[in-house]
């Protein structure tokens, strides 16, 4: 089994993808709906969430966790890391940011300068985890940040279709658009879900996001145990009606959400 979780329903964008890439893997989903949005707050807090969570999963009996949130990944990584030394931890950040320096190799003959844009909550983009990870393997790159704290927030509500959603995104936005970037990470797993919008809004730009490339990720690590005959197994902290309906969309199909507080 192996473990994810996240701040809410962002995550499961990569269980959908784990899920595409190990069909076999049984999973154990965490999403703090309870405690949502993180984005907003302190490196401390996001740990203690983050550990409780932990805590949760291994007795499930994971010993797999993948941290599929980009806001716990940057501020609880190392500290999870060291709090449980036994469980491979599997981070949202790293994957992409190789994934960037295999594009940019590639890119390398040519003169000009890339610009990447990278948006995320406002703890990802004010601690600067992906500037300063993607210009240690590439310093040329100019890199255009941008906080966007209200996404999270339209997606749990599945708002993504409402026309307030193309306002709010082409608010956001504007800095990355008249950057006229070459790509645009999109730094938060709730994001993804956002992609359309994003795409009405600064055109045809490429967009790497964590949920591919942590599942690729998986798939390269040996370590992961094969037996998973086990079902797939959601825990939500908190449940309203909405969420049926909401994780359907995501994934595609309907799944048993279990309500289970911290
Ligand atoms: N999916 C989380 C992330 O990747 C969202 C954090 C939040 O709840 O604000 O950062």
């Amino acid at each position: 089994m192996i473990g994810v979780f996240d701040s809410g329903v962002g995550g499961l964008t990569v269980v959908k993808e784990i899920k595409k890439a190990m069909p076999d893997c049984s999973i154990v989903y965490f999403g703090d709906t309870a405690r949502y949005p993180w984005g907003n707050k302190n490196a401390e807090t996001v740990q203690r969430y983050s550990e409780e969570i932990c805590i949760f999963l291994i007795a499930q009996g994971v010993e797999d966790i993948v941290i599929a949130c980009n806001t716990a990944s940057t501020f609880a990584g190392d500290y999870l890391r060291k709090k449980f030394p036994k469980i491979n931890f599997f981070n949202v950040i790293d994957p992409v940011v190789d994934r960037i320096k295999l594009e940019l190799s590639a890119e390398k003959n040519q003169k000009r300068n890339i610009r990447a844009g990278v948006i995320g909550t406002r703890g990802t983009i004010e601690s600067r985890v992906y500037e300063k990870k993607i210009k240690k393997n590439n310093p040329t790159v100019g890199i255009i940040s941008q906080a966007c704290p209200l996404f999270v927030s339209m997606v749990e509500e599945n708002m993504t279709s409402h026309p307030a959603a193309k306002i709010i995104v082409d608010e956001y936005l504007k800095k990355i658009k008249k950057a006229k970037v070459d790509f645009l990470v999109l730094g938060c797993t709730h994001y993804p879900l956002l992609e359309k919008v994003i795409r009405k809004s600064i055109g045809n730009v490429a967009m790497i996001s964590s949920a591919k490339e942590v599942a690729k990720e998986l798939l390269r690590r040996k370590n992961i145990r094969e037996d998973f005959k086990e079902k797939d197994i959601f825990y939500f902290s908190d449940v309203s009606n909405h969420y049926d309906k909401l994780t359907r969309k995501i994934l595609g199909k309907k799944i048993k959400i279990i309500k289970k507080a911290l």
